[in-house]
């Protein structure tokens, strides 16, 4: 049902990656919610679909600005696009990331440049240059880092350290800012369905083959609500809560054999 008059917010939540996956179905509960929205991936005419839709259904305001956070600058001409709609960004969503499959020592060169752009650079620079409005407004900011942060990746070397930074930079940021009333959520999926394996061309790692992934609803729907209650780190379910834990106490070794294990071939 529409939000009415009276119903509606005057939040504006900023969601990068909002396309396909975990952002387009974050996007979507937002919407649902009276959450005003700038959405951002590179597919432009699949975003403004999903849009138009949550402005009909939800009587939301939805910006769409298309835009690959994967070359250089681009962050910057993020905030510059967002300043010159007038729009002012409450919540943000740093969610926008993919992965590589494969020996670090074989991958693109080219890929990998990308990835730590748009998982790390992107995130961080969007970061800063919201963050004094954000702290004016005394908002809400939520990366979306993986339980891939929390030990190393042989065969996703690039993409597992990418997240670790992600979840480091997001707990220094939290504590940082303290008692300022902004809250920072390091969310940490586990495996999920979403365009992610096919991107990551990873269709042959054993993960896969060993827990029934959650849809791309599901994480949504425990990334919003840990969101609006302002929760620092959470990782979604049970097992991967417990590996999450389990980690801290194993030699380092031992936890980089585990985790080849489980991201090596093995898988259909
Ligand atoms: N799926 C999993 O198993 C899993 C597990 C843990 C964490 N995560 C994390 O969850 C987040 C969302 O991933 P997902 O699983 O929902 O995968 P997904 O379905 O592939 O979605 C990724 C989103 O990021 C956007 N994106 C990719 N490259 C981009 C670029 N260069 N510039 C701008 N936007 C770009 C995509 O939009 P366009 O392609 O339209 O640009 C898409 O909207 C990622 O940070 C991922 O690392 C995923």
């Amino acid at each position: 049902m529409p939000a009415t008059a009276a119903s509606r917010s005057t939040i504006t939540a900023l969601v990068t990656g909002a396309s396909s996956g975990i952002g387009a179905a974050l996007a979507a509960l937002m919407a649902a919610d009276g959450i005003n929205l700038v959405i951002t991936a590179r597919r432009g005419p699949e975003t403004e679909a999903m849009a138009a839709d949550w402005r009909q259904r939800h009587g939301v305001d939805v910006s769409v600005i298309p835009l690959d956070l994967a070359r250089p600058g681009a962050a910057r001409e993020l905030v510059v696009e967002i300043d010159q709609r007038g729009l002012a960004i409450d919540y943000l969503v740093n969610n926008a990331g993919f992965g590589t499959y494969g020996h670090f020592a074989v991958t693109s060169v080219t890929e990998t440049e990308e990835l730590l752009r748009l998982n790390v650079e992107s995130l961080t620079i969007l970061t800063r240059l919201l963050l004094p409005g954000i702290i004016a407004r005394r908002g809400k900011i939520m990366n979306v880092a993986s339980t891939a942060a929390f030990q190393p990746g042989p065969h996703m070397a690039v993409y597992y350290a990418s997240k670790a930074y992600v979840l480091h930079f997001s707990e220094a940021l939290a504590y940082e800012l303290g008692d300022s009333g902004v809250s920072v959520t390091s969310f940490c999926p586990g495996a999920t369905k979403s365009g992610f394996q096919q991107r990551a061309r990873m269709q042959k790692a054993a993960m896969l083959n060993m827990v029934k992934m959650p849809s791309s609803e599901e994480v949504a729907r425990a990334a919003w609500q840990a969101m609006r209650a302002g929760q620092g780190v959470v990782v979604p379910g049970l097992l991967n809560w417990l590996l999450s834990r389990s980690v801290r106490f194993a030699p380092r070794r031992l936890v980089t054999w585990g985790s080849a294990l489980v991201t090596g071939p093995g898988g259909k």
